[in-house]
């Protein structure tokens, strides 16, 4: 049987535009990890970054150009020469790739950002594309505040760039201020008023500042939008992006309603937002649609009896098609290879031979100290195991105690290059003082934000996660780290955050 349905491509930017929220900074082996992940999930096109940003967002975009086969490798760039030679040069790699460049159109972005009149924000775009279409055939360009824009204005430049060479023109509601009704309108208006819509694909791109970004999209996609952007978890700018777990698990529940479907294997979506959670450190809320902790979960009683009788009397997706395969099931040390390999395989990982040995090595150690292992602790497992070494320091030993309120702390730490460095600290408790004496031994001092610590299963001998937050030479920094022994994980996750901070500042030395 031939689908009818109508496909609309999945361009995720999570690496763009969910990155530039504040605290969801990645590097770039993480930034590789995601672009892998989306690439399996089966996105269709991953926006990289903005190679213009930064050297590290280069290489970012440039590192996964190289790496990631399967979607369109995406970059971000301004209206200018050097911004898309930048992004061009990044991109060169890729096996497919798009520049996708943006200027602002409405009224309050040209009189209080750009200064500019509408003629000349006309000339930009359009040279923009141009110099675009030099480098690349698939260009997309999107008027920054679109939603805000005066209509004709909007279809006139629009217009315009496709002439200029766009085959992709992105509408974004950038302030997240548009409702559902009058974006759907807007995108009739510049299907009936562009002369070339035609020849361009149409695509929308929302922002959840009144919590509308998921319900804006599909109002666009109703109007006739074939391309959604959006973000793992709905991370991005403020409230975030147009979540793309939820407006996907949209299309495919209610198919024959929007008559459009997406390439996206949705039972791997489950995963990749744990693993995008645990990189970025943005917590997933337990009621969060799709993907939260209770987004399957029945408690009353009424509920319970139906779901009983039948699933499909409270349940409008099946858990297992999201990925979701939660179980009671408990592993423990008599486990061997084949159970762990199967509740892997069920929580939707995927490991290659190496790093399943190592998830082996570490179930192992930790079911010597913890007697059930539960899907939280297989899951933290698996993503460390994924993540490898964060920068050059590794943790030799630690030794705390503590006594009303005071702490000391005793700290060994390897360099890559081979120097030991041993340093003692007092403290307020035993986590302050590890966290001064690794600032003695390493001699990077930030100051600290926040700290969070939260379990990961069930019982007294519940994993501690610990994420430590901070900032360093106007920069924020995030580390995290799991154990079954709270002050170790803090001290592993502050360890993790002095990394970071000289990971991106040797970077930047040698920019
Ligand atoms: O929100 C926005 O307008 C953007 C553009 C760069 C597409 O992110
Ligand atoms: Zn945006």
């Amino acid at each position: 049987m031939t689908s009818t349905l109508d496909r609309v491509m999945i361009f995720d930017t999570t690496l763009r535009d969910g990155e530039q929220s504040p605290g969801c900074s990645m590097t770039q082996p993480e930034k590789l990890r995601v672009a892998k992940a989306l690439a399996e999930l089966g996105v269709d096109i991953i926006e990289a970054g903005f190679p213009a940003a930064s050297q590290g967002d280069w290489e970012a975009v440039n590192a996964v150009a190289r790496e990631v086969q399967g979607p369109i490798i995406c970059g971000l760039a301004r209206c200018s020469r050097d911004d898309i030679e930048l992004a061009a040069k990044a991109l060169r790699d890729a096996e497919r790739r798009r520049i996708h460049v943006f200027l602002a159109t409405s009224a309050i972005h040209r009189e209080h950002k750009l200064n500019m009149a509408k003629e000349e924000i006309l000339r930009r775009a359009v040279e923009g594309v141009k110099i675009a279409r030099e480098h690349c055939e698939d260009i997309e360009f999107s008027p920054e505040d679109a939603s805000r824009t005066e209509l004709d204005f909007l279809a006139q430049v629009v217009e315009a760039v496709i002439d200029a060479g766009a085959t992709t023109v992105n509408i974004p509601d950038t302030v997240g201020y548009t409702v559902p009704h009058e974006f759907a309108e807007l995108f009739r208006y510049l299907t009936k008023n562009v002369r070339n819509i035609d020849k361009a694909r149409l695509s929308v791109h929302c922002h959840d500042d009144l919590g509308m970004a998921v319900a804006n999209s599909l109002m666009a996609v109703v109007a006739g939008a074939r391309q959604v952007e959006c973000t793992i978890n709905g991370i991005g700018e403020r409230a975030g992006n147009c979540s793309l777990e939820e407006v996907v698990m949209a299309l495919r529940t209610r198919e024959t309603f929007f008559n459009a479907a997406t390439g996206i294997q949705s039972q791997r979506l489950y995963p990749v937002s744990r693993l995008v959670s645990s990189i970025t450190g943005m917590p997933i809320p337990r009621n969060k649609a799709i993907v939260g902790e209770n987004a399957f979960a029945h408690e009353s009683g009424i509920h319970q009896h139906g779901m009983l009788k039948h699933a499909s009397t409270y349940e409008i997706m099946r858990p297992q098609d999201v990925g979701l395969a939660r179980s009671n099931l408990v592993l423990g040390k008599h486990s061997g290879r084949h159970a762990l390999r199967e509740r892997i395989k069920e929580l939707g990982f995927e490991l290659d031979e190496a790093e399943f040995e190592r998830v082996f090595i570490d179930f192992k150690a930790l079911a010597d100290i913890k007697k059930e292992l539960f899907d939280g602790d297989i899951e933290a497992l698996v993503l460390r195991a994924e993540g490898g070494e964060a920068g050059p320091w590794t943790l030799g030993s630690l030794r705390t105690s503590s006594s009303a309120a005071r702490g000391q702390a005793t700290v060994s730490l390897q360099h890559a290059d081979g120097t030991v460095v041993e340093r003692s600290a007092a403290g307020d408790g035993p986590v302050d003082a590890a966290f001064k004496a690794i600032e003695s031994a390493t001699g990077v001092t930030p100051s600290l934000q926040k700290f969070e610590l939260r379990s990961l299963s069930e019982g007294e001998d519940a994993q501690g996660e610990a994420v430590v937050y901070v900032n360093f030479a106007d920069r924020s920094y995030r580390g995290a780290s799991v154990s079954t022994d709270i002050v170790e994980s803090a001290t592993r996750a502050f360890l993790e955050v002095i990394n970071r901070i000289e990971t991106s500042q040797s970077a930047k030395e040698h920019a």
